[in-house]
């Protein structure tokens, strides 16, 4: 966390970036990312759901420990899903425990202000450290009006610089702010001390994050207005299958070289001792 801290000193921005398995661990890892975020938006891109919200606490896990196994350097965020810690200060310690012990998280993440706030305090004293997630929160928006833009009003956006003041007061270590006005950012960035990290929010904050299946072009699904592709590797993964089924189906695949052979002579005793059982 210290790095962190002394990146937000140095203004030099701090990369995050999700993944959901351990192959493109492996990948954000080597391409010097600061931060991995098991982001709960793994229910869209690599689950299915048709939002963040049916997640489980179990699928979360099953993901975050494949990308455990394949970081050593990055911090490890992990994403308490909807309904795993809204309810008490003990259930969303008992999720940020189960986060830490059976993932191997460096911090958890959990969204929105009001009564999250309190549940952050409760995760921050039991010793996990806390991101907190304002502005656009997915996990909650049907109650925001769908998946736009927030704190476009000068009153909208007093709320969301106050629930990032409130998260940062009850001991939270990183902001993720998501999907508000540049200007907001700007004036969230004045009055906050520690590292913000945006998605959709400008260019003030201390660093950015993308999910990986937007930025790689993997997620066929609509697509935010900050997002920006990086990769089409959806068009590259198309073309890879289907070059496969016409060879398979053109009997130019498998070739020789593909295949085993027998030793010299084995093929010859094979055919006699099959002819002697016959
Ligand atoms: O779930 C997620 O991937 C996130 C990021 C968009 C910040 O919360």
């Amino acid at each position: 966390m210290g790095d962190l801290a002394a990146k937000k000193e140095a203004g030099e921005p701090i990369v995050m970036v999700t993944a959901y398995d351990h192959p493109s661990a492996r990948i954000v890892e080597q391409a010097g990312v600061d931060m991995v975020l098991v982001g709960d938006s793994a229910a869209m891109t690599v689950l299915g759901y048709p939002s963040t919200v049916p997640v489980t606490v179990d699928e979360m896990l099953m993901l975050t420990r494949a990308v455990r196994r394949g970081l050593a350097r990055p911090l490890l965020v992990g994403d308490l899903p909807f309904g795993s810690y809204e309810a008490s200060d003990e259930t969303a310690v008992a999720t940020a425990q189960r986060f830490v012990k059976e993932a191997g998280c460096d911090l958890v993440k959990i969204e929105r202000g009001g009564t999250t706030v309190d549940r952050a305090r409760a995760i921050v004293a039991s010793g996990i450290p806390v991101v907190g997630h304002v502005g656009l929160t997915p996990q909650t928006a049907t109650a925001l009006g769908g998946y736009r833009a927030q704190g476009r009003t000068a009153e909208a956006a007093a709320a969301v610089i106050d629930d990032a003041l409130a998260l940062q007061d009850a001991g939270c270590s990183l902001l993720v702010v998501e999907a508000v006005p540049a200007e907001v950012t700007a004036e969230l960035m004045r009055r906050v001390r520690i590292p913000v990290i945006g998605i959709g929010a400008g260019p003030e904050a201390d660093g950015q994050v993308l999910v990986l299946h937007d930025l790689l072009g993997v997620y066929d699904g609509p697509a935010a207005k900050f997002v920006k592709r990086y990769a089409d590797l959806r068009s590259a993964a198309l073309a890879g299958v289907a070059d496969y089924a016409r060879e398979v189906r053109a009997g130019e695949y498998p070739a020789p070289e593909h295949g085993y052979g027998m030793p010299e002579g084995e093929a010859a005793r094979l055919r006699e001792l099959l002819a002697a059982r016959s």
